[in-house]
């Protein structure tokens, strides 16, 4: 590792324009941008016709509020290719995530965005406090889920060696880590404290591994879990954000010499605040649902995509752009295990395709240690309560367990219980989910 502060030259002008010089590049990026959608996206055109703008009303950057949103939902209902602006033969590579139903919401890159993202993840690298020439160990998982392949393009980007381990094989990670000898590790925060232990286990200390940084996100994490990483691993711990549908890691990190909140790469991804409630949008500072257009996404352009992230934005430090806060929660229900998005209606899905169960069910999440745990309790239908024998009951639960495996990709532990043994609701809503991992503080 080299410098940990940057160095004149080793950032992209951009990073250190005046306020100026940025919104003018913006507002020239969002005309083009929010123009590409307008033409080339059916449901978003019908969209500002039904609210009566057109891309000509875009005149400031505070026209944008004009503009409808675009949900989750858009993304499901137009699945998989409905939003997509360019014709497929200029399609480079697709993504996807979980989405609110078994369907996951696939995203689209043209070769350009492939390139702007590796920019940006190589750019994140470098606030981080890497530089060309380290050893990044890539631990988020490869395939589908933009974590692996995302970090990885822009740790070659960025001029660094990238080993693409993927998740998994925890003991494996560790020898690999303490034979090759790289300065970054990229996984999320909870893996990475699983790794810490499997290098105390071994009795293997702090001070001889040869990790100086690490790149974490793809799930909330506080300043206590930055704090226990860092002080298990010898590391400064990063925080790193994005979302698949702007882009994947990336959109936002932190600056190794501040540590005070991710930075929005402003010229790719612009920001706004606004109330859950009224889609009003807040001035700086205030807190509320976390929107983001994108400046320069040719395949899928987002225009105020919600992300359901509730966070504020906060004046620039280290760089010209501005900062995201932690996120503090979401405005929906999903729920993030493992790093992995999970809705509740998901699980229902999978319980419901036993037609011995009944709908009712709860979801238990707990930590042991420094990974969640998944108990979903289920019921049986009442006219099969008391009558079945342990082995069946056991092949009930194994059967659930296996479609949730299988489908929304986690482990959980599946009680079948007798009728009636779940409380039912007294004021119309279900509690489906009961948390009871410790708040990220
Ligand atoms: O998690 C992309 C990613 C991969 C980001 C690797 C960082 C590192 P999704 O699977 O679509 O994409 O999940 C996106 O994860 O809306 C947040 O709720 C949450 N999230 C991502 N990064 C952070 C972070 C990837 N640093 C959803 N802090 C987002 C808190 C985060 N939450």
């Amino acid at each position: 590792m080299t410098a940990k502060q940057a160095q004149p030259g080793e950032l992209d002008p951009i990073e250190t324009a005046s306020r100026d010089e940025i919104s003018a590049l913006q507002l020239d990026r969002l005309k083009w941008s929010v123009r590409h959608t307008y033409d080339n996206v059916e449901p978003y055109r019908k969209k500002c016709v039904e609210k009566g703008v057109h891309p000509d009303d875009l005149k400031s950057l505070a026209d944008l509020a004009k503009f409808p949103f675009m949900t989750k939902s858009d993304l499901r209902d137009h699945y998989p290719f409905g939003l997509f602006a360019v014709p497929r033969n200029k399609l480079a590579r697709l993504h996807a995530s979980s989405g609110t139903t078994g369907k996951s919401v696939v995203v689209g890159y043209t070769k350009n965005d492939l390139n702007n993202w590796a920019d940006v993840v190589a750019r994140s690298i470098r606030a981080a406090g890497g530089r060309a020439g380290d050893m990044v160990h890539v631990a988020y998982g490869y395939g589908m889920f933009t974590g692996g392949l995302g970090a990885h393009y822009g740790v070659e980007r960025a001029g660094c060696c990238a080993v693409p381990m993927s998740g998994g094989q925890t003991e494996k990670q560790v020898q690999q880590i303490m034979d090759f000898k790289p300065e970054i590790i990229m996984v999320t925060p909870s893996y990475s404290l699983v790794i810490a232990e499997e290098f105390e286990r071994l009795g293997i200390k702090p001070e001889e591994i040869s990790l100086k940084v690490g790149i974490f996100g793809a799930e909330p994490w506080g300043q206590g879990m930055r704090a226990e990483i860092e002080r298990k691993l010898g590391i400064d711990a990063i925080d790193i954000y994005g979302l698949t549908e702007v882009m994947g890691p990336g959109v936002a990190c932190e600056c190794i010499e501040t540590k005070d909140g991710p930075v929005i790469w402003e010229d790719h991804f612009y920001p706004e605040i606004i109330d859950p409630e009224t889609g009003e949008v807040l001035p700086d500072g205030e807190e509320g649902e976390l929107v983001f257009t994108s400046l320069t996404k040719e395949a899928f352009p987002v225009i105020r995509y919600r992300t359901r992230d509730l966070t504020r934005l906060l004046a620039p430090t280290s760089r010209s752009f501005r900062r995201m806060d932690k996120i503090v929660g979401r405005s929906d229900d999903m729920l993030i295990v493992r790093g992995v998005n999970v809705f509740p209606t998901q699980i229902e899905e999978q319980i419901l395709r036993e037609p011995r169960l009944t709908g009712n069910y709860q979801i238990v999440l707990t930590r042991d240690g420094h990974l969640d745990n998944v108990e979903v309790r289920c019921e049986l239908q009442r006219e099969l309560s008391g009558k079945l024998g342990r082995g069946v009951i056991e092949e009930i639960a194994r059967g659930v367990a296996g479609h949730i495996k299988t489908i929304i990709g986690i482990s959980t532990k599946v009680n079948v219980m007798d009728f009636d043994s779940i409380p039912r609701t007294q004021t119309g809503k279900a509690r489906r989910v009961i948390d009871q991992r410790p708040k990220q503080l």
